[in-house]
């Protein structure tokens, strides 16, 4: 166990498992929260060619009742209309209040499976087995789960806690390495927000992260990297102050995912642009200086994660964000960064801050070299 979080307004609590081989620990985690009916493994055509097999087998070896759901893979498919894809298919399998799904694949069967567990008579168990950066050190924790609209990310959603975290970082051996470094934006942005030692190992150890080639160190990053998520949701469950910081990076990110049209642009590079352009908006409103711009865009850089954006106009950008589900009263809370390690929330920036920050993205859009 590397934690357990506790949610005291919800009565809950949940132990989280980190590192390798922590995945054949399934069939203890779920005889300990006593999962008598089936098991829904609600997977993607990706994960399930790769995991299934092996996630499926020590349930069935445990003497588990299981069942198999798997949806096509991709961010377009975080929707309305694929929960009630689901939502049909688990009354045809007659899964009844029991039962538990395990959501087994990255942030978007973790949210999109979350989001049918909160609901489906309302309410069935869920056990988070992610098998992405991206999941692992960020969106299987801390229990917020959604589906997209056109109109923006994750507009539909709930607070929705898990039973169960169990993280094995023996499965990101299969991630494509697009998709590793898309999680290392996520990575960095928790060492921004919160996490020094973080950014020396970063910077440190470029070459070995971006390699992979050594697992227990790359178990010791991922666990790291989770600890800030962590410290942050137990603080702040219901995301009503300091949780927000975690949004580093999502306003300009989302309206980069959405102008680009979802599944076009990976979350984590977005969120890489969306972090550049925030430090922007900081430097000029004086949250930071110049340097701490150049220092991150250096950073961001050589990792690799701020590729070639498809054509974006700055207006449509902007309209974007108007859109952004973190606006209260229409004003958006804006994370910007102060230093290394430190960034502030604050609803209190110019609109020729944030067009300037807008106007940085467009220019660098267009130049079409996929990344
Ligand atoms: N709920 C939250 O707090 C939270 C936090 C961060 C991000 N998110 C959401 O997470 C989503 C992004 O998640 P993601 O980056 O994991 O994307 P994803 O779920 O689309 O996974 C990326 C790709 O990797 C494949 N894949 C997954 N695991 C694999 C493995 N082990 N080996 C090989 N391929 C594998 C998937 O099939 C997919 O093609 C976004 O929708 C974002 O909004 C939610
Ligand atoms: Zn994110």
């Amino acid at each position: 166990v590397l934690r357990h979080i506790e949610v005291p307004a919800d009565r809950v609590g949940y132990d989280v498992f980190y590192g390798r081989g922590v995945l054949q620990r399934l069939p203890e985690v779920i005889s300990s929260l006593g999962c008598l009916g089936t098991i829904v493994v609600c997977t993607d055509v990706n994960v399930e060619s790769l995991h299934a097999d092996t996630v499926l087998a020590l349930l069935r070896g445990a003497g588990v009742k299981t069942a198999l759901w798997s949806m096509p893979a991709g961010e377009q498919f975080k929707t309305l209309d694929s929960a009630r894809e689901t939502y049909d298919w688990l009354s045809r399998e007659s899964i009844e209040r029991v039962d538990t799904i395990l959501a087994l694949g990255g942030g978007v069967i973790g949210d999109l499976a979350g989001f049918v567990a909160a609901t489906y008579l309302r309410g069935l168990r869920l056990i988070h087995v992610p098998t992405t950066l991206v999941a692992q050190v960020d969106s299987a924790l801390g229990g917020k789960v959604a589906v997209d609209l056109s109109a923006g990310k994750n507009l539909v959603g709930a607070f929705y806690q898990p039973a169960a975290v169990v993280a094995d970082t023996d499965l990101l051996g299969s991630l494509p390495d697009c998709e590793w470094r898309a999680g290392l934006a996520e990575v960095i942005k928790h060492g921004i927000i919160r996490d020094t030692g973080l950014l020396e190992l970063l910077e440190r150890d470029r070459r070995r992260v971006l390699g992979r080639d050594d697992p227990a160190a790359m178990a010791g990053l991922v666990a790291r990297a989770a600890g800030v998520k962590i410290d942050i949701v137990e603080e702040d469950p219901f995301e009503r102050g300091t949780r927000r910081i975690l949004n580093y990076g999502h306003t300009l990110g989302h309206a980069i995912e959405r102008e680009a049209g979802y599944g076009a642009v990976r979350h984590g590079f977005a969120v890489a642009w969306g972090m550049a352009a925030a430090a922007r908006i900081g430097a000029h409103i004086g949250t930071c200086d110049s340097s701490f711009v150049a220092w991150q865009d250096h950073l961001l850089n050589d990792y690799g994660l701020l590729i070639a954006l498809p054509r974006l106009s700055a207006d449509s950008l902007l309209a974007a964000t108007a859109w952004d589900k973190k606006s209260a009263n229409r004003r958006i809370h804006w994370v910007l960064p102060i230093g290394r390690g430190h960034v502030t929330v604050t609803a209190d920036v110019s609109d020729a801050a944030v067009r300037s920050a807008a106007e940085w993205i467009a220019d660098r859009s267009g130049s079409g070299i996929p990344g």
